[in-house]
């Protein structure tokens, strides 16, 4: 009985929920994601049972690569020949030759980087730079803002469901709407250190600015002296159509954070890149901020082959591509589901679908993942259904998720008494 995978799935969903959390299981059975994740190849995963799923999660965007791609794998088997994590106190041929990857890739004169090995770790680095360089306290943040939970990043994120139950937390953080530019005008003081922003909120419902919001921000922070991190975790390496998001604007930040993606779905690692006259803040203090796993040479090789492997195949033209072939799709659906979608924003394969009200969301969710797909509301909002999926995703799978799409609504139409516009 050993191998029967229904029983083994019930075995390791009632492990999961005595040994990690019951209220994680019962919220994806609710969902109808109670999958145990087992094999996973490009666009797809499949549940312990051999149920096959089109992933468009991705761990809100950690498999840009598609899910254990060959080509990394083989690097990282390759890497382990040689390498471990590495001493983080020593220097390492992987992290330089990263690090230099990093800096011909990002825009303007980013040039060094600090690694770490998760999302909120970066942040939290970018913020203490902010504050050690300029000598000044204050963050300004966004409504909505998710930069992670650790300890300077869940200061700037932009929910207090998140943030109330470890109050105090970090003085002299300031939050302001998204894409109102006269509200970081009046909240600028003689103190301000940085503004931390998404270029496009993942988290927060795929909000995407206004297109002279980032170019008055970087304005702002010239005319102030105030430094700009912009945190690229979601909207980084391919994702929107151009390799890092600001360049839709043409806007250069002092500080950018990357992470998810550059693992490449298989070994975690992550960067806080900085222009190199903030390095002068590390002259006097060059162990000031250590992260024992951050940069480990395993991660700095992966991510150097998740890099080659987006520029090889152009995976940021692949995603603009993949992106106007959804769009197509979620116009028709614009039109014939007007009871229930009320609006597609969308930047290449970052894409939100805002439903009419926060109970088709989780419906949604529920029908698709009936139909193969995993695509889950986000956090801050359950009227917003988020699509992240592997920028490897071809026609063919693309129109797979649209016709489920299009058959869940239909469906969901049917129950609500909503109606078809016709
Ligand atoms: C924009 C953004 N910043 C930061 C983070 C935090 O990253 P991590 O979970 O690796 O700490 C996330 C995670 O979803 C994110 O989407």
């Amino acid at each position: 009985m050993g191998n029967d995978p229904a029983k083994m799935k019930a075995e390791a969903l009632s492990d999961f929920a005595k040994f990690i959390g019951p209220m994680k299981v019962r919220t994806m059975k609710a969902a109808g994601l109670d999958i145990i994740e087992d094999k996973r190849e490009g666009v797809n995963v499949w549940d312990i049972t051999g149920k096959k799923y089109i992933d468009c999660q991705t761990g809100s965007g950690i498999m840009n690569v598609g899910r254990r791609n060959p080509e990394i794998i083989s690097a990282l088997k390759k890497a382990l020949d040689t390498y471990d994590i590495g001493v983080f106190l020593l220097c390492s041929k992987p992290k330089a030759d990263l690090a230099k990857k990093l800096a011909g890739i990002a825009p303007g004169d980013l040039k060094c980087s600090i690694f770490g090995a998760g999302g909120g770790e970066a942040n939290d680095a970018a913020i203490k730079i902010a504050r050690g360089y300029t000598m000044k306290k204050e963050i300004i943040y966004t409504e909505k803002a998710y930069h992670g939970h650790t300890g300077f990043a869940l200061s700037a994120i932009g929910r207090d469901a998140y943030k109330e139950p470890f109050e105090p937390l970090m003085p002299g953080f300031k939050m302001v709407p998204f894409g109102d530019i006269e509200a970081i005008r009046k909240t600028i003081t003689a103190d301000t250190a940085a503004i931390i922003l998404e270029p496009i909120q993942g988290e927060g419902g795929i909000n995407i600015p206004p297109d002279d919001y980032l170019p008055q921000v970087r304005k702002l922070c010239d005319d102030h002296e105030i430094l700009l991190i912009l945190d690229e975790i979601q909207t980084g390496f391919g994702r929107t159509g151009k390799m890092f998001a600001s360049e839709h604007w043409g806007v250069v930040p002092d500080i950018m954070t990357v992470a998810k993606s550059l693992g490449g779905g298989i070994y975690p690692i992550s960067a806080t890149l900085f222009k190199e006259e903030i390095q002068d803040f590390f002259i006097p203090h060059p162990f000031i901020h250590l992260s024992t796993f951050g940069g480990s040479d395993l991660g700095c090789i992966v991510g150097m082959a998740v890099i080659d492997y987006i520029q090889k195949y152009d995976l940021a033209g692949h995603a603009e591509l993949m992106g106007a072939r959804f769009r197509a799709g979620f116009d028709a659906l614009l039109k014939e589901y007007p009871s229930l979608l009320l609006d597609v924003r969308q930047k290449g394969l970052m894409m939100g679908l805002q439903y009419t009200n926060e109970s088709i969301g989780p419906r949604m969710t529920k029908k698709l993942a009936d139909r193969g797909v995993i695509a889950i509301y986000t956090g801050n909002d359950p009227s917003i259904c988020r699509l992240m999926p592997p920028l490897v995703i071809t026609p063919a799978e693309v129109d797979f998720v649209l016709d489920a799409l299009s058959d869940a609504m239909k469906e969901l139409s049917g129950e609500a008494g909503l109606g078809k516009n016709d």
